[in-house]
Order: C-alpha cells, then structure tokens, then sequence
C-alpha cells in the first residue's frame, strides 16, 4: 500500500477525469482542479456517465457508483489542493505552463510526497528544475482512456529519489494499474514504439498508398489491434500526436518520428481527431 489517500489531479480533461475516475475506483479521495467552470463540468458529467455504464453492465453496483463520485472534489480554487498527498498534473503539452504549474505547486504543497506530471514527451528534468525539490517530481504517464488500459509508465527523473519511484509503483498497483519503470527519454516506451508505427500508417495515407480504412482494418484483422493506426491516431487526438512527434524528432533528429506534412496541415486546420469532430474520420 502506497499511504496515498488524497490524490490531486490538475487538468479537468480527458486524461485528467480518466485518471480521477481510476483513483476514486480504488477508494482515494481525488481534488480535480482546474481554473474554468466549464471543463470541471464536463469532467463531472463524463465520469458520471462511465459511472452509469458500469452501473448499467452489472459491472458497479448504484450505491458504490454514488460513493465513487462522492469521493471527487471538482474545484476552481487551487488551494483546495492543500490537502493532498500528492499531485498528478494532466494539463497542456507545453514546458512552460507545466514549468510555471510546477513552480506553483511546489510552492503550495510543502509536504507533498511527489508532484508527477503524465506529459507524454516533455522531459521531467526540465519540469522539476522549475521546484526546489526535484527528488520529489516524476512522470506518471497513463493510457487512455484511463479506467480501461492497465498501464502506467514511471518515469523517473535525473533527480527522482528512488522512494518516490517505489512509492509509485505503490500507488499504481493500489489503483489497479501495471507500473513498467522507464528512464527519462523522449517518448519513455510506449511512445518510442508507437509514434513511428502511427507516423507511417500516416504517411502511407498521405502518399495515397492505402485507403484509410483499408490500412486501419489491415492491422486488426492482421494483427489483432484494438483499433487501426488512424483511428487510434484521431482517438489520441491529432495535435497531442504531432506534439509528440515534434518532441522525439526534436531529441532524436530521425526521420520517422517527423510529423508529416498532411497531419501539420490538418492540426493547423483544426482537424484534431475525435475530439474536434473531424480527423482521418468524421465523428457526431
Ligand atoms: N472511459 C471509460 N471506460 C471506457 C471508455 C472510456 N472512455 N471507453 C470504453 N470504455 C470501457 C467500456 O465501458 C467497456 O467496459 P466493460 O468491458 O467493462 O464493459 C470497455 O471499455 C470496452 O468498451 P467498448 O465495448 O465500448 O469498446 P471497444 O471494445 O471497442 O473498446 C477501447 C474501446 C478500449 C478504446 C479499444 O478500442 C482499445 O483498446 N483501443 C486502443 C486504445 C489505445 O491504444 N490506447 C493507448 C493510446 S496511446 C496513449 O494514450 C498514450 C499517449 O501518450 C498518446
């Protein structure tokens, strides 16, 4: 057991509430910050709906499910973070507000026992240089959606005390989750694997090498995916894809981890996958 029994989230979206719902699942208390009303709100009214659709399987019985949400605070004010035990950040992908982030909550929560951000690509030694305590900031990078995929990879920091990582990989197993531990490189292990195989099923779109939906059905038919590279692409959302594209190719310099240029076009247009209604797909 990790002791961890009030979580704070700050980043009310999609993998913020993901993880808020894992956590509350497992019995901690979860403080969801974030500045605006309106995706604390639709945070709320997505984990309630997860909620009746376990309800609705048989799979949560109504009373635990009303427990579970009981159990989120969803706030505006970022002191009422003062009580956690620890702080799990699910903001932007940009150094500097996460930077700026951190330097607020080490300022605010001196006895926190870690401040980890779940960044897919920014580097943890570059976001714990903005505290006074690196030894207390790593990476715990989830998978979405969070209440379904098990993973969770611990990255640990140039800095990162290996209390901290152990009292990680508590907290992962305490809320159900497999912890794999991964130094602190762009991409970590998922990410270096992943990216290049999305990036190529892009680029073979792009050449008009494949149609879309005959590259998507040829890796789960042929191998077994959940989900074909573009739909999964437009499921990651099109501009954290390129973001992280951007970072590996900025820290490696190969090729294939290049966002090519139809997917700069579309997330310049707007088109950022599933969330936005449009991507390699249209969506409702
Ligand atoms: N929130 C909570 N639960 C959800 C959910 C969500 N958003 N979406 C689906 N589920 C649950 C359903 O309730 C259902 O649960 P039960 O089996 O307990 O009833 C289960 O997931 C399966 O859902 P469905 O039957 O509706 O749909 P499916 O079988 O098509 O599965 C999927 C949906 C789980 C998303 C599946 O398609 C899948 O595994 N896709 C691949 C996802 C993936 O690769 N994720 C990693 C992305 S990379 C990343 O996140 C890291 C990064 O840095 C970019």
């Amino acid at each position: 057991m990790s002791e961890i029994e009030r979580l704070g989230v700050v980043g009310a979206g999609f993998m913020g509430s993901g993880i808020a719902e894992s956590c509350a699942r497992a019995g901690l208390e979860v403080v969801v910050f974030e500045p605006e009303g309106p995706p604390l709100e639709r945070s709320r009214a997505g984990i309630e709906r997860s909620i009746a659709r376990a309800v609705g399987r048989g799979k949560l019985a109504e009373e635990d499910g009303e427990a579970l949400v009981d159990r989120i605070t969803w706030t505006t004010e970022i002191e009422d973070l003062q009580r956690v035990d620890g702080v799990v950040e699910a903001i932007i992908e940009d150094a500097r507000v996460k930077g700026s982030l951190f330097k607020k909550l080490d300022a605010l929560l001196p006895d926190a026992r870690f401040l980890a951000s779940n960044t897919s690509s920014i580097p943890i030694a570059e976001i714990a240089s903005w505290t006074r305590r690196p030894e207390r900031v790593l990476g715990l990078h989830f998978f979405s959606p969070v209440p379904v995929m098990s993973l969770v990879e611990i990255v640990v920091g140039y800095d990162t005390h290996e209390d901290v990582v152990a009292l990680a990989e508590d907290l992962s197993r305490d809320i159900g989750k497999h912890p794999v531990i991964t130094k602190d490189r762009s991409g970590f292990i998922v990410n270096f694997l992943l990216v290049p195989y999305l990036m190529a099923a892009i680029r073979m779109f792009q050449d008009g090498f494949a149609a879309r939906e005959d590259i998507d059905e040829a890796m789960k038919q042929g191998c077994g995916h959940p989900m074909g590279p573009l739909t999964l692409a437009d499921f990651i959302g099109l501009d954290v894809l390129y973001a992280i594209g951007d970072s590996l190719y900025e820290e490696f310099k190969q090729p294939e981890y290049a966002p090519p240029p139809l997917l700069k076009r579309m997330v310049v247009s707007g088109a950022h996958g599933r969330k936005s209604g449009r991507g390699f797909y249209d969506y409702d």
